[in-house]
């Protein structure tokens, strides 16, 4: 089969495109003829060896942590059967045309196997955030990022909770975080003021951004608790919650609440591109830019 790996960190460069023998299912275990693979930042930031000293790889390295697709064989006590659709995380790595999986769930037919692929990771960060901060009808909440993939799954999960969400982007994401029913904001200097004007004070923030906004963030809510980030390690020496998932997080419950939300239509995705497997730096470089526009995805099978 092909897969995208690599041997040694660097910059996108470094992906290789290459044919690699096909997984076989170990008890549990799925396999999964991959349709479409979601692309994270957290893909580019263990290629590049930024995460080195929390998260050193072995080599070579196949990235890719979420899928959607086909299963095509099984292991003694998977959850699932051959022939059947499904989305979720992979143990292998999911660049590549297959990949095994224990933890996973049903694909409802509404669903695109785009969708299916940009929801496990940015999907269960979200819901973990929102669940540490505990947001629930009547808070405010600041959102970091509320246009990115993370953010714009959040926003909308709070929304959909009773809270009013205040939510920084960059220009282009004004409109699109106004349509999730929050309200936007520019992120950058002056935020603290911009924010003010909104609404005095926050009852939680989310981080889904990692730009440095604790700072503002701390004076917003008079102190540091009821503040998650994501993405931000300054938070290891400011006393904030670093949520990087716990093990157990990643499970097929929560796989299934975020499968239910977008098949009924209370959830939706922003698409940004998708990129055949062989182009998997090309996604990795937009990734990195920071301002992707919504979720990327590789185009599989
Ligand atoms: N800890 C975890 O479990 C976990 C899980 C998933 C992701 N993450 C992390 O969460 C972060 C977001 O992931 P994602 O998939 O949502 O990425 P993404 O889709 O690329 O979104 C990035 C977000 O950051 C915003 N942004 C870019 N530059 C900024 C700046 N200078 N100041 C403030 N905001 C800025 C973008 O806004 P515009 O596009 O509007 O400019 C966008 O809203 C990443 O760091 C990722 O590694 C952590």
């Amino acid at each position: 089969m092909r897969a995208i790996e690599f041997a040694t960190y660097g910059g996108p460069d470094v992906l290789e495109l290459r044919e690699v023998p096909v997984p076989e299912p170990g008890p549990g275990q799925a396999r999964v003829a991959v349709r479409a693979a979601g692309v994270n930042p957290l893909d580019w930031k263990l290629r590049s060896g930024a995460m080195s000293d929390v998260a050193p790889l072995a080599f070579p390295h196949r990235p890719g942590l979420e899928f959607a697709g086909v299963v095509d064989a099984v292991g003694d006590g998977a959850p699932v059967e051959v022939g059947d659709e499904v989305l979720g995380w992979s143990e292998t790595g999911s660049y590549a045309e297959y990949a095994l999986s224990s933890v996973l769930t049903r694909k409802p037919e509404s669903l695109t196997w785009r969708d299916a692929a940009a929801l496990p990771v940015a999907g269960e960060a979200a819901l973990r955030g929102l669940r540490l901060l505990e947001v629930g009808a009547g808070d405010v909440l600041l959102i970091h990022g509320a246009s990115g993939a993370v953010g714009a799954l959040a926003t909308q999960l709070a929304v959909a909770r009773g809270a009013t969400v205040i939510g920084t982007c960059g220009d282009s994401g004004t409109e699109f975080v106004r349509s999730l029913g929050a309200t936007p904001v520019r992120y950058g200097d002056g935020l603290v003021e911009r924010v003010r004007e909104i609404s005095p004070g926050v009852d939680a923030v989310l981080d889904a951004a990692g730009h440095g906004a604790l700072p503002d963030s701390v004076e917003l809510r008079g102190g540091t608790d009821r503040i998650v980030t994501l993405a931000d390690p300054a938070a290891f020496g400011m006393g904030i919650t670093f949520s990087g998932g716990e093990p157990g997080d990643q499970n097929s419950a929560v796989l299934r609440e975020l499968v239910d939300q977008v098949a009924s239509g209370r959830l939706r995705i922003r698409h940004a591109r998708s990129y055949p497997l062989a182009e998997a730096a090309r996604a990795h470089d937009d990734s990195a830019t920071g301002h992707s526009g919504g979720k990327l995805t590789l185009d599989i099978g």
